[in-house]
């Protein structure tokens, strides 16, 4: 989606804003620009297009201005091309956005009778048409913010730039903004990672605020002019972290360190001596008496959901209903007060999973959010939150979130277990005794890549995939499936295994391979049968499994041996290698790994 930055300051803000602007291309982008205020006039350059493209054009240009604002657009009205791309100008004003301005078409009606003209096809280009009506009208340049922002239905970030004031105004509406406070400089970003190297101090921006820089000072009002008072919260993520540091992607860095990840998502947590888990610093909702949960979410964080189910309902017996964000919001569900709704989120920013849950929460469920991004809007409004410690997630498909957050839910149903009286604390010791081997096991997966490399060659060339897994496995198969089709554009869908012979059968044959995730549970012997489906009408099997004597191994095309841990865990070990399967064929393929074609990391939008 959209990335935002702004720079107000002593320094040239030139190379600042285009190297802020880079940390922002993994949200995924089709065109960037920026603008600078230097001693007169505000420049702009934009460009369709690659950030370095804009790099190259304001290189040579040795662009002057220590006030400024930059942008990559993600196209949603008009196409991605010179004249779509931010900033969009009208007058001296000069705005930025992220989000969806609902009524653009209304607005632009309007002004277009009061006499402006507009040069783009986007919803954003209303905005600095608005605020430069209202001082035109004779407003102060904030009241033409403020005004303007009363006017705007919709979603919205924005960094607004008035060249006659040199004064820089960031404001927010469901769309992520925060501010960064440096050494008598200040940052405006959508993500912490884009400033990350500049300071780890942080304001999180909330709904209707506005940040208004000016001369060095800083004041922060709401929508209505009132001064609102924000904590300036330390982030303890390095720079490090949100750097390649050495691997050829983001992704394959970050699918390396999930074993790291794992031990810090434990870490003071998982009590093994005592056989307690403790979330220190977290308050949970009060869980007497809990009858229902809800397990919300988009994309793979929604995989982590359905996993996180089987968990918990084969050891708590506690119903679980999960849903995809984007369909619960929509089907008016049956939610009963008291219900605890679990809304599950690496960014913490994806705008279905945020209204989910403050549906849920208009119908009386307690909220609580397993979240990557302190400071994040699902963090900020749920009752609880507990953190994954994956560290800033950069790569588009997500991989260590994901394990991550299999390891939250893992802590979370020992946790309730726990509180409910369905678990001794000899039955946590046990289990978590299981959870601290799975880093190490995972490493072990790790150093195995070279021959999953091996694998993805033999494989690259397939044009269709399909996934099997059963139970606790089928959303594994589903998230093998979302890995591979959104990094390496190869069709790859999943089915749950028993369900293949209604349909999917159809399509079986030598050039369809077959990923088969198949551990020794209790789903074992069913989806042996599937295989001897899948066999029989030459389909080539990839199968996953822990079990080196897999009664199907001797006759697949290809067999990946990951360690043994108990049922719950299992998944954590048999994503890893279909996420190397998966970023090896991309790679092999020569895509955009980390920023594939039309994704976005971080989908702000409906
Ligand atoms: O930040 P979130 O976990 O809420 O994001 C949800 C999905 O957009 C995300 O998981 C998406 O499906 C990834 N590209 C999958 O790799």
């Amino acid at each position: 989606m959209c990335g935002i930055v702004g720079y107000e300051g002593t320094r040239e803000a030139c190379d600042i804003l285009i190297e802020a602007l880079s940390r922002l291309e993994y949200r995924g982008y089709d065109s960037a620009g920026i603008a600078l205020l230097g001693q007169g006039t505000i420049h702009i350059e934009r460009r369709k297009g690659k950030v370095e493209e804009l790099r190259k054009i304001v290189s040579g240009a040795a662009l002057k201005g220590s006030i400024g604002l930059a942008h990559t657009r993600w196209a949603t009205h008009g196409v991605p091309s010179e004249r779509n791309a931010h900033p969009h100008r009208a007058g001296d004003v000069v705005v930025v956005h992220n989000g969806i301005i609902e009524n653009y078409l209304a607005l632009k009606q309007r002004l277009k009778r009061a006499g402006h003209v507009f040069m783009s096809d986007t919803d954003t280009e209303v905005i600095p048409h608005l605020i430069a009506d209202y001082a035109e009208k004779g407003r102060n340049f904030t009241d033409s913010v403020r005004l303007a922002l009363k006017d705007l239905k919709g979603s919205w970030a924005i960094g607004v730039l008035k060249e006659s004031e040199r004064t820089l105004v960031a404001a927010k509406n469901q769309s992520p903004l925060i501010v960064g406070i440096g050494d008598g400089e200040y940052f405006i970003a959508s993500d912490i990672p884009a400033i990350i190297n500049r300071t780890d101090r942080f304001i999180f921006l909330e709904d209707n605020d506005m940040a208004i820089f000016r001369g060095r000072d800083m004041r922060l009002t709401n929508v209505d002019g009132e001064e609102v008072v924000r904590e300036v919260r330390q982030v303890r993520w390095t720079t490090a972290m949100a750097e390649k540091g050495g691997y050829s992607h983001f992704m394959l860095k970050e699918i390396f360190e999930q074993s790291r990840a794992i031990s810090d998502t434990l870490l003071g947590r998982a009590r093994e001596e005592e056989g307690e888990v403790e979330f220190e610093g977290v308050d949970l909702p009060d869980l007497a008496g809990i009858r229902k949960i809800w397990m919300v979410a988009c994309g793979t964080s929604h995989h982590a959901c359905m996993i996180g189910r089987h968990m918990i309902e084969t050891n708590l017996r506690i119903p679980v209903e999960t849903d995809l964000a984007s369909e619960f919001r929509y089907r008016d569900p049956i939610v009963s007060p008291g219900d605890l709704f679990i809304s599950v989120s690496q960014s913490g920013e994806t705008a279905d999973t945020i209204a989910a849950m403050r549906d849920a929460r208009s119908r009386g469920a307690r909220t609580l959010s397993i979240c990557n991004v302190l400071g994040s809007t699902l963090a900020r409004e749920a009752d609880s939150v507990v953190f994954t410690h994956a560290g800033p997630e950069i790569g588009v498909a997500s991989t260590k979130a994901f394990t991550t957050q299999i390891a939250v839910m893992f802590l979370l149903m020992l946790f309730i277990g726990r509180k409910l009286g369905t678990f001794g604390c000899r039955d946590v010791r046990e289990r978590l005794r299981e959870i601290r081997a799975i880093p190490r096991k995972v490493q072990s997966v790790l150093d195995t890549t070279r021959s999953i490399e091996a694998a993805a060659e033999r494989y690259m060339s397939f044009r269709n995939f399909l996934f099997l897994g059963r139970g606790i496995n089928f959303p594994t198969a589903l998230e093998g499936a979302l890995k591979l089709k959104e990094i390496s554009y190869i069709h790859a869908e999943a089915y749950a295994a028993g369900e293949m012979k209604h349909g999917p059968i159809a399509l079986i044959d030598e050039s369809m391979p077959v990923v088969c995730v198949s551990p020794a549970d209790r789903t074992y012997k069913k989806t042996c049968g599937n295989m001897e489906e899948v066999m029989a009408r030459k389909g080539n099997i990839i199968l996953i499994s822990d079990d080196e004597t897999h009664e199907m191994a001797a006759r697949a095309a290809q067999v990946i041996v990951v360690p043994r841990t108990i049922y719950e865990l299992q998944p954590i070990l048999s994503m890893v290698p279909l996420q190397l399967f998966a970023y090896h064929i991309a790679n092999l393929l020569g895509t955009d790994v980390d920023q594939p074609r039309n994704l976005a990391k971080s989908v702000t939008v409906e």
